[in-house]
């Protein structure tokens, strides 16, 4: 197809393009209403900067949020999120040579261009470009050659609010892989996709888990997913019936390019530094874990064993590089090198306030303790399951808050907003330091929480005229092609 023949057919109401967003977003009128829209603009949008004659196909990636499990994937350990229907659609045609052009047609980002080889160079750190190299690059790693690619005409259309804890970037970037496997008729299984796509987000600086790609990949409209790592498995489950997830944004911009990264890979180094010093002082295995999740499940008999050791091996104070070096009989700077440097190459120096060891592999595990349990919930489904799931979903956000260090004030507000106004449950969501909360709420009370939220947070703020502050969401299907 053509941008002038979708055109055309979006003009006459075609149903066949109806029913393949039906398929993507489910039976929701007012989304597929929303898609249409989006494909006439986007093909417009191609037909301008590109050609009109160029045959394309379209491919979309949702955003996702997590329901519960914070901070656990890189661990090797469980998550729950779910894809939800705000997402990225990207129109793709074979370039004549090896050049990927981009261009967006919501105009927040301005046009790049750069070519298909076997090491891509990176545009400056920061550049939104880089997200759509590191999917090119992951899937040329994958494949370990360019050969046999064309270069691509690509424009670009999303709608997951950027910096938000919905995974925009993760939308983003699995778009324009999907579209580069697409237009060469390459397919990859879905499992591997997400794994490929985990991997290329070092491209951008992040040493990330593979949650958000699992989702993106793997959503499954009507259902939360729970997933386990290395190696990846999902499972669909259903939310309590009659509640509704409503996200709300706290407005705070949590960059991955900026503080929120560094941040973040700090608390990864905190967890592979926790897992080295549990492991020396009491080796039951002579495997050497690299990430909790290996810890736990060679070192110790289970959550509430790897607790009791944790609360008796770990102290409260801040870590020192000296005292690690000792305790791992290594040198400070082998310990530099090492397990202070994540996968992004990038070495987490000594914060100020030294490795908080106890409390990250605290929040680690008993969060991981509240996935399993949520899961019992949801598998069980009691009368009060959403009564208790909430309260699982407040817990972590405690955790998230105490331990991990990755709430802020707004955040703070944000959440007692929400008990306040009758969640059952409310917490961060995402990587933290701002975006979003997660809330699971009463469905058909959900309007009037909506209501209460507005007037304790974002009227007093004069937020209330902002679009986006608020979503109820349904989960999506993941990532797939629209029009071929
Ligand atoms: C970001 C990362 C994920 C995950 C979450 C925190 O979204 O990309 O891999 O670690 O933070 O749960």
């Amino acid at each position: 197809m053509t941008p002038r023949e979708l055109i055309n057919r979006l003009s006459r109401g075609d149903a066949s393009l109806r029913a393949a967003c039906a398929s993507a977003y489910g039976p929701h009128p007012e989304l597929i209403e929303t898609a249409c829209t989006r494909l006439w603009a986007l093909a417009r949008h191609y037909a301008d900067t590109f050609s009109a004659d160029d045959t394309i196909v379209v491919v979309r990636a949702p955003g996702r949020v997590n329901v519960i499990g914070e901070h656990t994937d890189y661990n090797g350990l469980p998550v729950m999120p779910m894809a939800i229907s705000r997402d990225v659609l990207v129109m793709a045609a074979r370039a004549a040579d090896v050049c990927v052009e981009i261009s967006n047609v919501e105009g927040t980002f301005e046009p790049r261009a750069f070519h298909l080889e076997r090491h891509i160079p990176p545009f400056a750190p920061g550049d939104w470009g880089n997200y759509v190299k590191s999917a090119m690059q992951g899937l040329i790693d994958h494949w370990g050659s360019a050969d046999g690619l064309s270069g691509l005409r690509m424009a670009i259309s999303g709608n997951v609010p950027i910096a938000s804890g919905l995974s925009s970037s993760a939308a983003f970037t699995i778009a324009c892989a999907l579209a580069l496997l697409t237009v060469h008729n390459r397919t990859l299984d879905p499992l591997l996709f997400a794994d490929v796509m985990a991997q290329s987000d070092h491209y951008v600086g992040m040493a990330s888990g593979g949650m958000d790609q699992a989702a993106s990949i793997l959503g499954r409209a009507g259902a939360c997913l729970k997933i386990d790592f290395f190696p990846l498995r999902v499972q669909p489950v259903q939310l309590p019936p009659s509640t509704a997830v409503v996200v709300c944004h706290s407005r705070v911009k949590a960059a991955k390019a900026g503080n929120a990264r560094d941040e973040y890979n700090r608390r990864v180094v905190e967890c592979r530094l926790a897992t080295a010093v549990l492991h020396a002082a009491a080796p039951a295995s002579a495997r050497e874990p690299q990430l909790l999740s290996q810890w736990l499940a060679w070192d110790t008999n289970g959550i509430d064993d790897a607790l009791a050791r944790i609360n008796a091996t770990l102290h409260p104070e801040p870590y020192r590089l000296p005292e690690l070096a000792r305790i791992l009989a290594l040198s400070e700077e082998t310990l530099r090198a090492t397990l202070c440097t994540t996968k992004t190459g990038i070495c987490c120096n000594e914060p100020p306030d030294g490795f908080q060891l106890l409390k990250r592999a605290r929040h680690v595990i008993t969060e991981t303790r509240r996935v399993e349990a949520a899961l019992a919930v949801l598998t069980a489904m009691p009368p009060d399951a959403a009564r208790r799931f909430g309260e699982l979903m407040n817990q972590s956000h405690v955790s998230c808050r105490d331990d991990y260090a990755i709430s802020c004030p707004e955040l703070e507000e944000l959440v007692s907003a929400a008990r306040d106004a009758g969640a059952y449950g409310a917490r961060l969501t995402g990587a933290g330091f701002g975006g979003c909360t997660v809330n699971l709420v009463p469905a058909d009370a959900a309007p009037q929480f909506i209501a209460a939220v507005n007037r304790a947070y974002y009227a007093p703020k004069q937020f209330d005229h902002l679009p986006d502050n608020q979503f109820i969401f349904a989960p999506a299907s993941g990532a797939g092609v629209l029009v071929a």
